[in-house]
């Protein structure tokens, strides 16, 4: 990779990004890090209030569905690297309407291959791309076995097709062009910051406001999570040692089904908020389950723990734990994200 290393992240506004971001402008003042994102509803440029004046740290607001602009970001900036997790990235919305999951997710993700191809022409032995992508790839899991780096994918949903799709032209740029790339397809994310439409912050704010908690079917659906700074210290030893063209497995063998996760959260809340024990799980309502649901998502993580050394620094109960003090200690973030408010917050910064 080139010494000076401007390095483009994409979807740095979003949950799982601006903690990348964050590991990336403190960890390394020699990096100038570029943070592009266009700010669709789940980009909250809040999140990264704490960076704004970091001399290593700067804001690109565009859309990477834009060919020439890409081209341009790269060629202004000398962009030496990608890491790369702008995405659409909400199964249900994909299910509502595929259609910006195929713009963003497989056209913008070509079109950044394609900036960085011309970009490096000559010396792409130099450069890497670095692909985020999810274990959902793979499709569903019965109730035993988990997904390796070789598992066919076998995506369900429109949005684990649109990643499959973009892995799949990531791979195709690596082999048809010698594009040095790398992915790493991770399992379900949480923690703070994450847009309250997703299970866990969606529960607390429900639970906190008294509001009904839909749960899908019989709540059965099992998941595999990991808190999302473990995740974007996986991104960082991946982006920093993974291997040329190699796919890496990201999770925290801590399977989860739905409707344990939510009585858990029932639990904690109660106790954070002083109500009676059982009081918020009364809140609990089965709703009709969502459309071709898969059952079982459970990763193999054992590749980036022997070859790359990462493992989860945290045990699921204290992941959560935090994450509800999070919720609980930002209010006003919340409120502002429910609002509508944090779309504002661009405007005021930076116009
Ligand atoms: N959340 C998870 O549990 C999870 C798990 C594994 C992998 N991933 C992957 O990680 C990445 C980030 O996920 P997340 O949960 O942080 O998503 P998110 O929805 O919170 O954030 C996505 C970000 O991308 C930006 N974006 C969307 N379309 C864009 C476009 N056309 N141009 C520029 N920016 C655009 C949004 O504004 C937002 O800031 C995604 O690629 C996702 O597939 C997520």
């Amino acid at each position: 990779m080139a010494d000076k290393k401007n390095i483009l992240i994409t979807g740095g506004a979003g949950f799982i990004g601006s903690h990348v971001i964050r590991l990336f402008v403190n960890s390394y003042p020699d990096y100038q890090i570029y943070n592009l994102d266009s700010l669709t509803y789940a980009g909250n440029l809040e999140n990264l209030k704490d960076l704004e004046g970091k001399q290593n740290y700067t804001f690109i607001k565009a859309d990477i569905t834009d060919q020439d602009l890409m081209h341009r970001v790269f060629n202004e900036n000398g962009i030496t690297d990608v890491i790369h997790l702008a995405a659409e990235s909400h199964v249900d919305r994909s299910i509502a309407d595929p259609t910006a999951f195929i713009y963003t997710n497989v056209i913008g993700t070509v079109n950044l291959l394609n900036a960085a191809r011309k970009q490096w022409e000559g010396k792409l032995d130099q450069h890497l791309f670095y692909h985020v992508s999810t274990d959902e790839v793979y499709g569903s899991l019965d109730n035993g076995g988990y997904f390796l780096e070789t598992t066919p994918y076998d995506p369900q949903s429109p949005y684990s097709a649109s990643k499959a799709s973009s892995d799949h032209f990531v791979r195709a740029f690596a082999n048809t062009y010698k594009l040095r790339t790398v992915i790493s397809n991770c399992s379900n994310n949480y923690g703070p910051n994450q847009f309250p439409e997703k299970l866990i912050p969606l529960c607390i704010h429900n639970i906190k406001h008294n509001k009904p908690l839909p749960v899908y079917g019989k709540g059965e659906n099992v998941r595999d999570w990991l808190f999302v700074i473990d995740h974007a210290r996986a991104i960082d030893v991946v982006f920093h040692k993974g291997k040329d063209n190699e796919t890496y497995n990201i999770g925290g063998f801590n399977e989860w089904k739905n409707i344990d996760i939510v009585r858990t959260l029932c639990k904690v809340m109660d106790k954070k908020m002083g109500r009676p024990e059982g009081e918020s799980e009364k809140l609990i309502t089965f709703v009709k389950d969502r459309a071709g649901h898969d059952l079982r998502y459970a990763i193999d993580a054992n590749k980036i723990m022997k070859e790359l050394g990462w493992e989860p620094s945290l045990q699921f109960e204290e992941g959560l734990e935090k994450t509800v003090d999070w919720y609980l200690a930002n209010e006003e973030w919340l409120q502002r994200v429910t609002s509508g408010a944090y779309q504002d917050y661009y405007d005021k910064q930076y116009s």
